[in-house]
């Protein structure tokens, strides 16, 4: 079998690269290690930047998006239950998306007229500094696909990165002392806007996925265990982090899920080695406080797309040759910004008195300053 690209991995990344490339007419291959349905069962992201909104219009990929997202021109912060609101429309004019990763996936699955296979088991690749070819094994025969590039979009415990001799890859990395403990319930919102709060027991985030549909989440420990955690203890916890009026409002019901994710910000430098190109979460990883995971993927796909297109259909290598380093500028600042608004408003092991202290001075800080406000959204709906 021959293809130009072989994509590994159908999450948002691999799809939206897919997708990207087969509207240009090149031929793109995506191996997947799971089943699609599988895919479309992980509850992630669920904040677009405008940006990632019009990659996916761009993808034709925009229409279900439009139709039942949810257009947010502004979030809450809380500081020991003091409310703080961060205009974005009047800060910086830009707004942001509300619209599950779950539903971005499903809408570029549906799109999708290449080929994807599911269930790809043991995807190995090769001689990605020369004639790369990737093999993979399905129903217990296994295949050769011959390519020009390698898209590597498999996600942070991917096959791609783990492919590269030690030699060639600098990491960066900082794993958080704490996770988040997240659930989804079908009641309304509590709120119109997300509500991101800081409280002495730990961080908690009020936020949604449609007008009937709501996603929360509490700051626990990472070794904590999502079995040590009913339903009742989750709703006390997270009333106990918010701010009265909204903690009185919350509407509760039985979780449709409930899971424990690890904070982590990590970077792999470069992103390009010969042949074979890391994108999304095979590259990098940002703590989800400021939203910019799944914007980060589309980011880079978006970047890796046209560079992919200049070399195969125009023989110009200019935009593959830069792609790891304009991709890696961007990368940084998510990584910078997502570091900061997890360290406003979490609590760490260290803080100690001095450091909530200055967390608090860092609060009101952004309450009597419009630059700084200014600052956050600017970051927050997404750098250009
Ligand atoms: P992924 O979505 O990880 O997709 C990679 C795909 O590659 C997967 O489908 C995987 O099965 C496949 N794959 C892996 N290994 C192989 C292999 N060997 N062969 C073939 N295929 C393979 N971001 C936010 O902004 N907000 C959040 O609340 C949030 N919550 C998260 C919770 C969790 C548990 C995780 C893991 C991430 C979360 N993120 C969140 C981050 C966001 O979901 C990711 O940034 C986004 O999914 C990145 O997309 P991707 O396509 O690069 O990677
Ligand atoms: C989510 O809805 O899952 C979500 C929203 C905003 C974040 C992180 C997660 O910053």
């Amino acid at each position: 079998m021959r293809t130009q690209v072989v994509i590994i991995g159908a999450g948002p990344a691999g799809l939206a690269l897919g997708r990207l490339l087969e509207q240009a007419g090149v031929d793109a291959m995506i191996l997947e290690r799971k089943s699609a349905q599988y895919v479309l069962g992980r509850i992630r992201a669920g904040v677009l930047e405008w940006g990632s909104v019009e990659l996916l219009d761009r993808a034709g990929a925009g229409a279900r998006m439009h139709a039942e997202g949810l257009v947010h021109h502004g979030t809450a912060l809380s500081f020991d239950g003091d409310r703080m609101h961060i205009d974005f429309t009047d800060l910086v004019g830009k707004q942001v998306m509300v619209y599950g990763q779950t539903e971005v996936t499903r809408d570029l699955m549906d799109i999708r007229q290449g080929t994807t296979i599911y269930e790809a088991e043991d995807v190995q690749l090769h001689d990605f500094d020369g004639q790369p070819w990737v093999s993979y094994t399905k129903d217990g025969t296994t295949h050769r696909i011959d390519c020009d590039f390698i898209a590597g979009c498999d996600g942070y415990h991917g096959v791609s990165r783990a492919s590269l001799p030690a030699s060639a890859v600098s990491t960066f990395e900082r794993v958080y002392p704490f996770g988040w403990l997240g659930v989804l319930v079908d009641k309304p919102p509590v709120d119109p806007e997300l509500i991101y709060a800081h409280h002495a027991r730990g961080f908690a985030l009020c936020s949604q996925r449609s007008p009937t549909r709501s996603r929360y989440y509490v700051q626990v420990a990472a070794d904590e265990k999502v079995e040590a955690w009913s339903d009742t203890r989750f709703w006390d916890e997270l009333r106990r982090r918010l701010d009265p009026q909204t903690a009185e409002r919350i509407e509760t019901g039985p979780s449709i899920e409930k899971s424990i994710a690890p904070l982590r910000s990590f970077v792999a430098e470069p992103l390009r080695f010969g042949r074979l190109f890391l994108a999304g979460d095979a590259a990098h990883i940002v703590p989800p406080t400021g939203a910019k995971g799944l914007n980060l993927a589309l980011g880079d796909v978006a970047l890796l797309g046209d560079a992919l297109m200049e070399a195969l259909q125009e023989g110009s290598d200019a935009g593959i040759d830069s792609y790891s380093v304009r991709a890696l500028q961007r990368i940084w600042k998510a990584e910078r910004f997502s570091w900061w608004m997890t360290s406003l408003l979490h609590v760490f092991p260290e803080t100690g008195d001095f450091g909530r202290r200055i967390q608090r001075a860092e609060f009101d800080y952004l309450m009597g300053s419009r630059a700084a406000r200014q600052s956050l959204a600017e970051n927050y709906v997404g750098l250009p």
